[in-house]
């Protein structure tokens, strides 16, 4: 401990040496990162001795990478806070790690003091004699043997007591400063949920498509062939009054209402034009065949993931309908744009007064905005203008 604290208070001046000349454009811009790499690793094998020792598991910080050009790796040395940790841990490890080892050697210089100097008691000068135990004087063979024994058992009592105990200090002391604290766990976890997000948005658009083709080709194909099957059964019947001809007319028309019901519900599941043209493409055909006249902006719009296609989709296409059927208004702006969240706005110049408890078409937009975590603000005073703006997270 105590080599590895000097060594640690000797990296503390060569970083700053390499950090300096940076300042002056120097070699520091290359050195820094490899120092602090070489500081990482350093941290790390005190933080798993220290974690061994305590016998609690610590997740292994990943070394920094120094394959990246320069400027990435800086990035990473100035974004991430492991840095920070490290260098935290760098100036507080030198000082417990010089005096605690120097306790644990006094306490052994106790045992070690006794075992040498008791027998050479008759060498100190009478007017000074050596002292055992911190006070008592000795000056006889039994005064001696009885206080060097002494001081031995104090001391070894005292060095096995106390030495483990420091040495756990010093462990926790170690992982509480190299230990991440709640705003980094906070940041990881918000890192590693909007990754699983992302994933499972991914995961949840490729299902829907399977559903929608499933659907497309095999039930909805087969109710085709019923439904052309039951045409020419009553077609080939020559009596059309009779009870079976009733029960194949009925039997018909429910195979074409389910056909229609089971193609609403297709595209409701993902409208088929969101396959074919993309959301601005969708978007603009909504705009296009709008009973209203609808502006669109959709230059800052990219590729989102298909749940959130679908989900914009249809916020789009209930705030068109509901300015066409409610607002009185001239004009409908829709603005799309993306970067790692969807944003949407839909306003109109009408009269205003949005009331989500007159229907289902506002609570249904904020409950697909709510799916995938996003957000809905509807503005609407009464005398206008309505804007509804919807954020939807795309975590890319
Ligand atoms: N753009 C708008 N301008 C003015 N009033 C609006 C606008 N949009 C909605 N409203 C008002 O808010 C109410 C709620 O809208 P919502 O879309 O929830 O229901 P709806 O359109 O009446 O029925 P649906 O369930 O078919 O959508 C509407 O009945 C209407 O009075
Ligand atoms: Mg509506």
């Amino acid at each position: 401990m105590f080599p590895s604290a000097l060594a640690t208070m000797i990296g503390l001046p060569l970083l700053a040496v390499g950090v300096l000349s940076v300042a002056v454009g120097g070699a520091g811009l290359v050195v820094v990162p490899r120092m602090m790499a070489g500081l990482r690793k350093w941290a790390e094998w005190h933080r798993g001795q220290a974690a061994r020792l305590l016998g609690v598991a610590v997740p292994p910080t990943a070394d920094l990478r120094l394959r990246l050009p320069v400027r990435d790796q800086w990035r990473q040395l100035l974004r991430g806070p492991e840095s920070r940790r490290d260098l935290r841990w760098m100036v507080r490890h030198i000082v417990p790690g010089l005096l605690i080892p120097l306790a644990a050697l006094a306490l052994v210089g106790l045992v070690v003091n006794a075992v040498l100097e008791a027998p050479l008691w008759w060498i100190f000068p009478a007017d000074d004699p050596l002292r055992l135990l911190v006070a008592f004087p000795v000056t006889d063979w039994p005064g001696a043997i009885g206080l060097g024994m002494a001081q031995t058992v104090v001391g070894a009592a005292l060095t096995w007591w106390a030495v483990p105990k420091l040495a756990r200090l010093h462990a926790r002391a170690c992982l509480a400063a190299l230990a991440p604290s709640e705003a980094d766990q906070l940041a990881a976890r918000v890192g590693e949920l909007t990754e699983s997000r992302s994933s499972v948005l991914d995961a949840h658009a490729a299902e829907l498509r399977r559903i929608e083709r499933d659907l497309h080709d095999g039930t909805q194909a087969r109710l085709v062939a019923i439904a052309m099957r039951l045409a020419v059964a009553r077609e080939a019947l020559d009596d059309d009054t009779g009870t079976v001809a009733t029960l194949l007319k009925e039997a018909h028309e429910g195979t074409e209402e389910a056909m229609t019901e089971l193609r609403q519900v297709i595209s409701t599941m993902y409208p088929p034009i969101l396959a074919d043209r993309g959301l601005a493409g969708a978007v603009s055909a909504l705009a296009a065949r709008a009973g209203i006249r609808v502006v669109t902006d959709l230059h800052d719009l990219h590729p989102v993931p298909a749940a959130v296609e679908t989900a914009a989709y249809f916020i789009v296409a209930e705030a068109i309908t509901n300015a066409t059927k409610h607002s009185q208004a001239d004009r409908v702006t829709v603005r799309l744009a993306s970067d790692e969240t969807l944003h949407i706005e839909i306003t109109d110049d009408g009269q205003g007064g949005v009331d989500e408890s007159q229907g289902t078409g506002i609570a249904g937009i904020k409950k697909r905005a709510a799916a995938l975590d996003g957000t809905v603000t509807i503005v609407s005073p009464s005398g206008g203008p309505t804007s509804i703006i919807a954020e939807l997270p795309c975590a890319s």
